[in-house]
């Protein structure tokens, strides 16, 4: 039998608790795919006392879990601990400089420093490998690496987040807001106690630095993503957008322009047609668009015990076979430093509500704002007279330039008909 592949995991929460469940559960079948045993040696946590369900037995506890990091039986360190610096950092460092592997599900640390733990794995010649920190049990790392390697994409986007596609996905089938749906999904666990990574576009805006990193060759760069959230979202406008053939998902986004790539996360509107706009509840997905494979789309659970499990395994399992590609797919020293293409040079046609005094003359002044701007309309919508006096107006426009945009939005929102600030979701086309 070849040498066992000796593992230390540091962080037994949700996915570590599920890579020592998988570990013991598949220990054989991983052995022949692995052409080597896979051997948990020893773990660290915070709390060595906590109930967790997995079985430790001759496990070797490390109180400090830097210590994974140059004991000199272990081959290769997980990192499960979360967060973009403090001690997982320190680990991660720690482990590539003493020319351990690393396999890590942390999208926060790779979005922050992933290209400089890519250039220090290389010249250490480990292996850095995160397939569970983008989309959870989703092999769009390995896709990126492997089966699509010989395309040159153009674009890719996704569904990232499950907390925020739940919550939206409720939001339309029971009508209710954005704050009584978030309360259920925290009550029901599918959204942390503090939402603000989720809901506001963070996590998903880490993982399409990673993303984007991988797919163009770039230097991650987390700090040029536009990044809105889905608070503002309003259960008025999933009405809407059903009315006029789309679905409103938070997507991250990138995509060479000429002014660099451009990177965003923010809710968009997605016409039914597409097959994204049907990916629903806690589901993720992926799309990546390439030169000559064309359009691909890859779906899956993009959290959660047992595919962020999944996903690890499967990063071990090709360090067991000493199977790898460098971490961004090309070495670390020829990742590219793209600009970011600013935000205002951004192209797209828009979706835009008012709610507006219901009075004459508010219609020709809303359309003379835009007209100002050189915006042409494709659609309107106006609803009936309410109780309050105020009535939504819903335009959507042909393409345009985003700063053309939010000059005439200011204006609008500066027209004394014009009850609250306008709402503006980006209309995209696939
Ligand atoms: N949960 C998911 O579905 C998911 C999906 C994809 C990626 N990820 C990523 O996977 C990583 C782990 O996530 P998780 O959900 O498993 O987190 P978690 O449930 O909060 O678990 C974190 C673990 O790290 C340990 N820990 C925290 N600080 C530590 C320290 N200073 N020293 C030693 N151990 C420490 C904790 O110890 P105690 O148990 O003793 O408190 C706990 O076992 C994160 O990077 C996350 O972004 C998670």
């Amino acid at each position: 039998m070849n040498k066992p592949l000796k593992i230390g995991i540091a962080g037994l929460g949700t996915v570590g608790a599920g890579v020592v469940k998988l570990l013991a559960e598949h220990g054989r079948l991983l052995s022949l795919r692995g052409g080597r045993p896979l051997k948990l040696v020893a773990v660290s946590a915070r709390s060595k006392t906590k109930k967790r369900d997995i079985d430790l037995s001759g496990v070797r506890w490390e109180k400090d879990p830097l210590a994974l990091a140059t004991a000199s039986d272990i081959d290769v360190v997980v990192e499960l601990i979360g967060g973009s610096g403090g001690t997982a950092r320190r680990l991660v460092q720690s482990a590539l400089r003493s020319g351990k592997h690393v396999v890590t599900a942390n999208k926060a640390l790779l979005a922050m420093h992933g290209a400089d733990l890519a250039a220090l794995a290389e010249k250490r010649g480990s292996i850095l490998a995160f397939e569970a920190a983008v989309a959870g049990g989703i092999p769009i790392i390995k896709a990126l690496r492997e089966g699509l390697v010989g395309n040159r994409v153009s674009r890719l986007y996704g569904i990232l987040n499950g907390t925020c596609n739940y919550i939206l996905t409720t939001m339309r089938e029971t009508g209710r807001d954005f704050d009584v749906v978030l309360k259920e999904a925290q009550a029901a666990g599918y959204a942390e106690a503090d939402p603000s990574f989720d809901v506001d576009g963070i996590d998903a805006a880490h993982k399409l630095a990673v993303l984007t990193g991988a797919a163009f060759g770039a230097r991650v760069n987390f700090e040029g993503i536009h990044v809105e959230g889905i608070r503002r979202v309003t259960s008025m406008d999933i009405e809407f957008a059903e009315e006029l053939g789309y679905r409103i998902k938070l997507l991250g986004l990138a995509r060479e322009t000429r002014f660099g790539i451009e990177q965003r996360v923010h809710p968009c509107m997605v016409p039914l047609s597409a097959p994204i706009a049907h990916i629903e509840g806690v589901f993720n997905a992926v799309a990546i668009e390439g030169d000559f494979v064309g359009k691909t789309m890859f779906q899956g659970r993009g959290a959660g015990q047992g595919p962020t499990a999944s996903a690890v395994i499967a990063d071990i399992v090709d360090v067991a076979r000493g199977r790898h590609m460098p971490a961004f797919v090309v070495p670390a020293a020829r990742l590219a430093d793209r600009p970011a293409a600013p935000m205002d040079r951004h192209q797209g046609a828009y979706y835009m509500r008012l709610m507006v005094q219901d009075r004459p003359g508010v219609i020709a002044a809303v359309s003379g704002a835009l007209a100002k701007e050189r915006i042409s309309l494709e659609s309107m919508l106006q609803r009936g007279r309410s109780q309050s006096g105020e009535v939504p107006v819903v335009l959507t426009t042909h393409e345009t330039e985003e700063r053309a945009m939010q000059h005439a939005i200011a204006r609008i929102a500066k027209l004394g008909a014009v009850a609250e600030p306008p709402c503006l979701i980006r209309i995209e086309s696939f």
